[in-house]
């Protein structure tokens, strides 16, 4: 991220790691009232706030890679939010045929008010976010999905209050999901003990950006060790899209499964948290994922709440 130079000075939402902690504190708390008016009884799923804070505002929604959450949500936010979006494959766009990331940026920015991007690559977020003279929103890349881990602390914070100093575990591929909570453990205060296999921990630079920050952030190969006394037990697929070498990566991360046995080491209140898409039976068992301490269906709800915060807060709103 070193050379990364906006053209535009834009409230960009790209990775926790660039959040104060106020500005992210606000996010969850606004989410939390969002999802307050919005789910009062006799509300169905197309409701819009009456005040239609986005009412003149446009998002422009571009995939790389397929989205059932992510997409879902951000357009449903919107429609809560009195705006319009617009969805676009990649692959249906000049983008596909070689336009460059940073020409489309220039143009989009001409037609809506805010890009959200799911991109394979993190470099085409930050070209994205470079060039855009409106807001960009990180949807998943290679490298992060801020957007997800912010659900995930509003639905912690939902079920046990504050997650300031709450023990949370991570077992399984240090992929994606797992640099987005390394970044959320700096901002929001909490410890995270993440139990990854040697060949597929997080990226170095990231740990070494959590303790440079003063993060409770650790880093083992012994799941039982994460587990111990967790509040909060997350695993993910251990074949992220674009992953290769799906063999190796299953043999590899067979003992960082999310089982009974492991939960038994967890806190007796402890809360289980999968991003989705599952593969049951690899990382997770069905016992635990569809067991008492799951709140994945929570989980996966308030994207959509955390999605209506976001835009507002990239708006200024
Ligand atoms: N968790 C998540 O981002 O799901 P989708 O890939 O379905 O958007
Ligand atoms: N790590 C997963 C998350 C999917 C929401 C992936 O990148 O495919």
């Amino acid at each position: 991220m070193s050379n990364f130079r906006l053209k535009h000075n834009q409230r960009h939402f790209l990775d926790l790691a660039a959040l104060d902690p106020d500005a992210a504190r606000e996010i969850i708390d606004k989410a939390k009232s969002l999802k307050a008016t919005a789910t009062e009884e006799g509300h169905g799923k197309g409701f819009v706030h009456p005040d239609r804070p986005l009412a003149d505002k446009s998002l422009a929604m571009i995939f790389e890679k397929p989205s059932t959450r992510t997409r879902v949500s951000f357009e449903m936010a919107m429609h809560q939010l009195g705006g319009t979006a617009i969805v676009l494959q990649g692959n249906d766009m000049q983008l596909g045929r070689g336009e460059t990331v940073g020409d489309t940026a220039q143009v989009l920015s001409g037609f809506v008010d805010a890009v959200m991007l799911r991109a394979d690559s993190h470099e085409s977020l930050l070209e994205m976010a470079e060039h855009a003279a409106v807001p960009v929103i990180n949807a998943l890349t290679d490298f992060s999905h801020p957007c997800q881990v912010m659900a995930d602390v509003l639905t912690f914070e939902e079920h046990r209050g504050s997650i300031k100093g709450k023990k949370i575990a991570w077992s399984g591929d240090g992929n994606n999901v797992a640099v987005s909570w390394i970044h959320a453990a700096v901002l929001f205060d909490c410890e995270l003990v993440l139990a990854c296999p040697k060949e597929f921990s997080p990226p170095t630079q990231v740990l070494e950006w959590a303790a440079n920050n003063g993060g409770k952030v650790r880093l083992t190969h012994a799941p039982d060790e994460a587990a111990d006394g967790a509040d909060c037990i997350i695993t993910d697929t251990w074949i992220s899209m674009g992953d290769k070498n799906v063999d190796d990566r299953i043999a590899i991360l067979t003992p960082y499964q999310v089982n009974r046995k492991l939960i038994r080491r967890t806190n007796k209140d402890s809360l289980f948290m999968h991003c989705l898409p599952a593969h049951r039976g690899e990382e997770v068992t069905d016992e635990v994922i569809d067991g008492p301490r799951s709140v994945i269906w929570e989980e996966a709800e308030n994207r959509l709440h955390i999605q209506k915060s976001i835009l507002m807060w990239c708006f200024g709103k």
